[in-house]
């Protein structure tokens, strides 16, 4: 696929630029487009990320991890995801960016998820923001896109409920679980999400539940059937340390690169390498 025959233009070099909006995703699964995402949670990625050409930017709460070094995504909240989601939307000319709702902010009803969403779109210029849960959020769903805000579902393995799930399981497995989940599929399209995350997933359900709804899926290691993939970039970019989900293909190895350079750095101070001459002002 030519960056020219996108329908939403290609990265910000492209001269047929334009913002990606909800409608191009839904555009993007009619003609069979795939849509990237990844998480990005500061300017320098944001910027390198819309260049490129990413579809979308979603400010998850995986920053629990990544930037607060949370255990999990549990204790990260609004207020501290608010900036992180004001220096990407700030950043970038193409993408969407979608801002995660973290835990604790939206699952006491409707009321309360309005008032996040709304936070999120006053305060940081994001476009759209993202829940966990399929039938157990729907009202929540239903609410912010009626106040003309852009929901993405997150369906399948939630993270925010990790120890309700016992753990980081597969979803939607056996008869049972691939009822469940198409179940939950259907009632955030039917509550008005423009798109749905499907998280550890068996690609078979995925395809179907892709093959069933008219919004488009994306994968989070739910396979090669979703109309869109997304990473967390720091997994992606071999910048995390420690274990890497199946599902992540890694495009760089930005850690190895940074640990070499910092140790580089260490030795060049060390033994008077660093600054030499060509680093210094004179008078
Ligand atoms: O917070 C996040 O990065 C996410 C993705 C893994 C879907 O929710």
């Amino acid at each position: 696929m030519s960056e020219q025959e996108r329908p939403y233009g290609g990265g910000t070099s492209d001269p047929a630029l334009k913002r990606v909006r909800t409608r191009h995703f839904q555009r993007a699964k009619e003609q069979g487009i795939k849509i990237t995402g990844l998480t990005s949670y500061d300017t320098l990625s944001a910027r390198i990320f819309d260049e490129a050409g990413i579809d979308f930017l979603l400010v998850g709460d995986s920053a629990g991890n990544t930037v607060f070094g949370y255990d999990t995504t549990l204790p990260v909240t609004l207020d501290e995801l608010i900036p992180l989601t004001r220096a990407v939307a700030r950043s970038v000319a193409r993408a969407l960016v979608v801002a995660d709702l973290p835990f604790g902010s939206y699952e006491n009803g409707p009321d309360d998820a309005l008032a996040s969403a709304i936070r999120f779109m006053k305060e940081t210029g994001c476009h759209a923001v993202k829940l966990e849960g399929g039938e157990r959020s729907h009202k929540q769903i239903k609410r912010i896109v009626s106040a003309g805000i852009p929901v993405m579902g997150h369906i399948g393995f939630t993270p925010q409920s990790e120890h309700g799930l016992g753990g980081h399981v597969i979803q939607g497995r056996g008869d049972d679980g691939a009822e469940a989940l198409m179940a939950d599929a259907k009632a955030v399209e039917k509550a008005g999400a423009f798109a749905v995350v499907m998280e550890m997933v068996p690609s078979d359900i995925a395809g179907k539940v892709t093959d069933e709804l008219s919004i488009p899926t994306i994968s989070v290691g739910a396979g090669p059937h979703c109309d869109g993939q997304l990473m967390v970039w720091s997994d992606w970019a071999g910048f995390s340390r420690g274990r890497i989900p199946r599902f992540v293909k890694q495009y760089a190895q930005i850690g190895d690169t940074l640990l070499a350079a910092a140790r580089a750095y260490k030795d060049d101070v060390d033994n008077a390498v660093y600054p030499g001459p060509e680093h210094e002002y004179g008078e």
